[in-house]
């Protein structure tokens, strides 16, 4: 009978591996919560309606990518492409906003897109992310920039370029559009079908585009940089002198316009060299209308999301002084031996310390062998012999030696190596 293996796109994430995600989630946790972070959690599913309104129509991921389906109560659902959307969803829904003015939260999972599977890219896909949700200043935007170039710097990951735009607020977007417009007049037959329909719902989203013609048309278009408010510029400039003070280099990229429809002046991107420019490891930027538009009050946010496939595949192994292995491998000589081998081997591991034994058996050969493999930094080997004596061997399997200890001594004298 064939195997069942898992759904396109979608991924096991497999020991070692999970050990560096743990290192990653920890680093960021223990970074997260100096800044004043707290954690949220959030569900998978939630209604359609809120990625519609949140995420915006015109994306791609509304347009072509969600996870959605009716259930058995004809109620559309969705499982979360992003994290944001729910984020707000429950800030609201709990009224955070009452508690504390500044509200500061974070969370991690998993997330879902139907985008083509590729290297860096799945259906399923983790995300660390980070919103601040309450201040619309500047040194909010710089703060949050700071703890998260502070967190990849702390993972050693090298090369990374930090890329910030502004994409203005409602007053400057209006006289851009029309300048995409008349500039494009005429060409419109060159664009691809998507941009010809983005050029009617949503002009910036041009600027998305992967095609190449389209990006040639595109290359001497006018930039939303150009046709900034006096506010939002700045805003823009104090986000820019704010970074400065932190000896942060990021580059200015007026061409960056983001994925998503929420967004507001400040953002950004962080990506690495090896990994080419469409593969982002970290998107984000201010959203100061998305409260509103899900329905709560007018507080402003900002936010952003690290993609944890893209920043394990980046991030060196962790150094750790221990050993992978356990303290101490068990093995068997004889049926008898088993029964105390594995009252001892349970009642360590109760104790806190890492035990292994074989399950009966095989040859002391190819127990032995299997404590090499593991990595076990100690061997008792246990025989009927040494129950009828009362002692059994310890082997150090670093220094190749070995002591004879009671076998009541045995507990007491593990628990001690242990420390
Ligand atoms: P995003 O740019 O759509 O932003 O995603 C953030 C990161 O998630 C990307 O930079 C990438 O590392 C990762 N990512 C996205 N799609 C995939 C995929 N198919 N496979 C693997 N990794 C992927 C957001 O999601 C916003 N919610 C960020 C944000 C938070 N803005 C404000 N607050």
């Amino acid at each position: 009978m064939e195997i069942i293996t898992a759904v396109r796109g979608f991924k096991d994430v497999l020991p070692p591996e999970t050990e560096k995600w743990r290192y990653i989630e920890e680093t960021a946790r223990d970074i997260f919560q100096t800044f004043g972070f707290r954690e949220i959690r959030v569900p998978l599913l939630e209604k359609t309606t809120l990625f519609q309104r949140g995420i915006g129509e015109s994306t791609d991921i509304v347009e072509k990518e969600m996870y959605t389906f009716v259930d058995r109560g004809d109620e559309s659902l969705t499982l979360r492409p992003e994290a944001t959307a729910s984020v707000i969803r429950a800030y609201l829904e709990h009224a955070l906003y009452n508690t504390e003015t500044v509200t500061k939260l974070f969370t991690s999972g998993p997330m879902f897109r139907r985008e083509r599977p590729q290297k860096g890219r799945y259906r399923q896909f983790h995300q660390i992310d980070a919103e601040i949700l309450g201040p619309d200043d500047p040194h909010t935007d710089a703060e949050l920039i700071l703890m998260l170039m502070h967190f990849l710097k702390k993972l050693e990951l090298p090369h990374l370029n930090l890329e910030i735009n502004s994409l203005g607020c409602d007053q400057c977007r209006p006289p851009f559009r029309a300048a995409i417009h008349s500039f494009l007049r005429g060409q419109e037959e060159k664009l691809c079908s998507d941009c010809r329909r983005r050029l009617v719902t949503n002009p910036l989203r041009v600027f998305d585009c992967k095609v190449e013609s389209c990006a040639a048309i595109l290359s001497g278009a006018p930039l939303l940089q150009d046709f900034l408010c006096p506010p939002c510029r700045e805003h823009f400039v104090k986000v820019q002198s704010s970074l400065d003070l932190f000896d942060l280099s990021y580059r200015l990229n007026p061409k960056m316009v983001r994925g998503l429809d929420y967004y507001t002046r400040t953002t950004f991107e962080v990506t690495q060299e090896s990994h080419g420019a469409q593969n982002a490891v970290v998107g984000g930027g201010r959203y100061d209308h998305l409260v509103r538009d899900l329905g709560g009050p007018d507080i402003s946010g900002i936010g952003f999301a690290i993609g944890f496939e893209r920043l394990a595949a980046m991030t060196p192994k962790p150094k750790t002084d221990a050993s992978d292995g356990p303290l101490l491998f068990i093995a068997i000589l004889g049926d008898s031996a088993f029964d105390e081998a594995f009252r001892l081997c349970n009642t360590l591991r109760m104790k806190g310390v890492r035990v292994e034994m074989d399950h009966g058996g095989r040859s002391l050969k190819s127990q032995m062998k299997r404590a090499d493999k593991l990595q076990s930094v100690y061997t008792l080997i246990l025989g009927e012999r040494e129950i009828a004596e009362k002692k059994a061997l310890l082997r150090n399997m670093r220094a190749s030696t070995q002591t004879e200890i009671h076998l009541d001594q045995i507990e007491e004298t593990i628990i001690e190596l242990e420390r």
